[in-house]
């Protein structure tokens, strides 16, 4: 399935009643006694060595230098330990976002094509759109393939002018992941064709097992690394890439903030990985407790289920179908009772009317409210 070069990124059009996105988030962002379930963020980290550092940072006015562009060279180091990616080469960035820019106009030439899937994280397609000539988004919601981007899939689909297979592993807003037999398959589809897999582990510390394709296609493989999620860092905006010399040297080429990041979230980003043996279970064992929660409320309700379950990540989708609501009605409706959520338009062309997406690394008394305010929700829109 081809999709225009041009396509708009769903994310981008309104919810009801707001005209623009920009204007909706305001509205979700400034009310405090909203319940953040729409944007897999974290906000199970108390006050702890992150923020100190940041604080201590903050105070020091180390703000008013530029830092070395490409990042400090002990954050650069940290992520490369904490991948076990220690012969590899990294860049620091503005967020996994600025990562996968990067990454994406660099290798796409105009008469390639990348595969991504459906559902999947869209702005992926949108940047793609503008430097290739196709965006394979192959569908995968369905339980023949798992709700998830195949190895037997990308063959299907790719053809000789394939240039990236985008693997989201965990998959926003699936949750579904790979085992090591499929990372091995995606390495030697990706290494006999020459090709890349762009690799986004946003949220892979969720995960219960992980497997990166940097080690089984070191040579075709690019890493997105995020500190939004399990790090709980989302506002700071800081992230990386990581790939072979001969990678990270042309990404060098297309690089755009060459004053460097952020130096208040460098630090902050440092102190997280020195201290993420401290915080890392605390973080993982609440939010697989509240997933549990909520499968739990939705096995109870007719006409409503789970399609991944359990979930690697810290988000699942809810398939409202057999109730006929409308995921959007759905989304106003919890909106309206403070509980932010995402219907399936934000990361689905196609099966944007199946699902609810739904993220849980938050207070567990938060987790409660939504369970039981989506129960009376779907009654009274089953009606
Ligand atoms: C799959 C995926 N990649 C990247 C990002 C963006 O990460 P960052 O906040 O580091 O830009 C997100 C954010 O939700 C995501 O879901």
């Amino acid at each position: 399935m081809i999709l225009p070069k041009k396509f708009a990124k769903s994310s981008k059009i309104p919810p009801k009643g707001f005209k623009t996105a920009n204007e909706f988030f305001e509205y979700v962002f400034n009310d405090k006694k909203m319940i953040w379930m729409g944007q897999n963020t974290n906000h199970l980290h108390e006050k702890n060595e992150i923020m100190d550092a940041m604080v201590s940072c903050l105070q020091s006015k180390e703000y008013c230098k530029y830092p070395p562009p490409e990042g400090f060279p002990e954050l650069k180091r940290l992520i490369l330990q904490d991948l076990n990616l220690e012969s590899f080469d990294v860049l620091i960035t503005a967020g996994g976002t600025e990562s996968l820019y990067l990454c994406i106009s660099n290798i796409l030439k105009p008469d390639d094509n990348i595969i991504t899937c459906d559902p999947g994280y869209l702005i992926i397609d949108d940047f793609a759109g503008r430097f290739s000539n196709e965006v394979i988004s192959v569908p995968i919601y369905s339980s023949e393939n798992d709700y998830k981007l195949t190895p037997d899939l990308v063959k299907e689909h790719m053809n000789e002018n394939t240039k990236i297979i985008v693997l989201i592993d965990p998959l926003n807003p699936l949750g579904s992941s790979y085992t090591e037999e499929e990372m091995k398959e995606f390495a030697k589809i990706a290494t006999e064709n020459n090709i890349y897999l762009l690799h986004d582990i946003t949220y892979r510390d969720f995960a219960q097992n992980h497997f990166l394709a940097a080690k089984y296609a070191p040579n075709h493989s690019i890493t997105i690394y995020s500190f939004s999620k399990v790090f709980g860092m989302a506002g700071m905006r800081i992230g990386s890439i990581i790939g072979t010399s001969k990678i990270i040297n042309s990404v060098r080429t297309v690089l755009i903030n060459d004053l460097g990041t952020n130096v208040i979230s460098q630090v902050g980003a440092i102190s997280a990985l020195k201290s993420k043996k401290d915080w890392i279970e605390n973080v993982t064992t609440t939010t697989r407790n509240n997933q549990k929660i909520i499968k739990e409320a939705i096995d109870e309700i007719k006409g409503v289920f789970i399609p991944v379950y359990p979930s690697s990540s810290n988000m699942l989708a809810i398939d409202l179908q057999g109730t006929g609501i409308d995921p959007k009605d759905m989304a106003k409706h919890l909106l309206e009772k403070k509980i932010f959520t995402r219907q399936g338009a934000y990361t689905s062309k196609r099966f944007g009317d199946n699902y609810l997406r739904v993220s849980f690394s938050i207070p567990e008394y938060q987790v409660e409210i939504f369970v039981d305010e989506f129960k009376k929700a779907v009654e009274f829109l089953r009606e």
